[in-house]
């Protein structure tokens, strides 16, 4: 069979272009896609892992794909070689030394932050999400489906006696929220950050970090009550399996009223722009 001498796309940029495809969809399109589905009102973003697994994946399918033949492997080493091997004069010269000089630095730089004596953590062998006590699993948020008579207690309090039902959970919903984002920011801020994302300016002191709300990893994971029962108890609370060698979450009971709590957890899920998990058996 005949070459064809029609001019093809470089094999080196179009398997570098499927990589990065393949990292944006899952970056970007999988979190929106991952909404409609499950009919949330956020994107869903993928855990750090995963997009590790995918992305090595994606990398091993390439390094398949190129090794099948000889051509394949040869037109992709081709721009490969000519970037090394030099000839050409000017820019690429200057980006060639640059790489050159970058590249055993980077791995100098890889290896030394490995072999480096560091501060060991007991990653592997602690829970970081215990079962739930059996007496927090039945709870439900108040404030999250107020039921109409709780709306009519609030609009009676609130002098908004003639106001529409629907309108005074609006308006209950709004302020709830309120009151619970300036708790937050009250008893929370100093450790998890006014963000939610453990960038409290007390959070540099301790070890373990205190919990980043905003990765899918904490309190995304977890239903409503769980994260009740986590303030509640803190860092005592927790069973053997994940005791905290030097976890600083404070127990809060006493300090704070339930009723106060219930507000924190919906500022804080809205705060970090996440969503709880639901209960298995409770569907909408
Ligand atoms: C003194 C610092 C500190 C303060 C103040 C603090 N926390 Fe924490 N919090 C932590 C640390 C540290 C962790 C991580 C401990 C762990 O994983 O066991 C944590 C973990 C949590 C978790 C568990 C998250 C998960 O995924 O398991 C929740 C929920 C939580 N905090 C809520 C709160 C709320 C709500 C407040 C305010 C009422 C608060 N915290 C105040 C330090 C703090």
């Amino acid at each position: 069979m005949n070459e064809s001498p029609k001019k093809e796309f470089p094999i080196f940029w179009g398997c570098a272009l499927a990589v990065l495809v393949v990292y944006l969809v899952f970056k970007f399109a999988a979190p929106v896609i991952s909404m409609w589905i499950v009919g949330r009102t956020r994107p869903l973003p993928l855990p750090r892992t995963l997009m590790f697994i995918y992305t090595a994946l994606a990398l091993l399918g390439v390094g398949l794909f190129v090794t099948t033949s000889e051509r394949k492997m040869d037109a992709f080493m081709a721009p490969v070689i000519t970037f090394i091997g030099g000839g050409q004069g000017g820019i690429i010269a200057i980006i060639r030394m640059a790489v050159l000089v970058a590249f055993p630095l980077l791995i100098g730089w890889v290896t030394f932050s490995k072999a480096a004596p560091a501060v060991q953590y007991l990653t592997s062998i602690r829970v970081q999400h215990p079962t739930l006590p059996g007496k927090f699993e039945k709870l439900e948020n108040p404030f999250r489906n107020p039921d109409d008579a709780r709306l009519k207690k609030f609009a009676e309090e609130k002098g908004l006696g003639n106001m529409e039902l629907a309108k005074v959970k609006e308006v209950f919903a709004e302020q709830v929220l309120a009151e619970g984002r300036g708790l937050f920011q009250i008893n929370c801020r100093p450790c998890h950050g006014s963000r939610a994302n453990s960038n409290g300016p007390m959070a540099w002191g301790f070890r373990l970090r205190p919990a980043d709300f905003t990765d899918p990893g904490t309190i995304p994971t977890v239903v409503e009550p769980y994260v009740f029962w986590r303030i509640n108890e803190g860092a005592f609370g927790l069973p053997a399996e994940s005791t905290p060698w030097d976890s600083a979450m404070p127990s809060w009971r006493g300090e704070i009223p339930e009723e106060n709590m219930w507000k924190i957890i919906l500022a804080d899920y809205d705060i970090a722009g996440v969503t709880p998990r639901m209960p298995e058996k409770h569907h909408e």
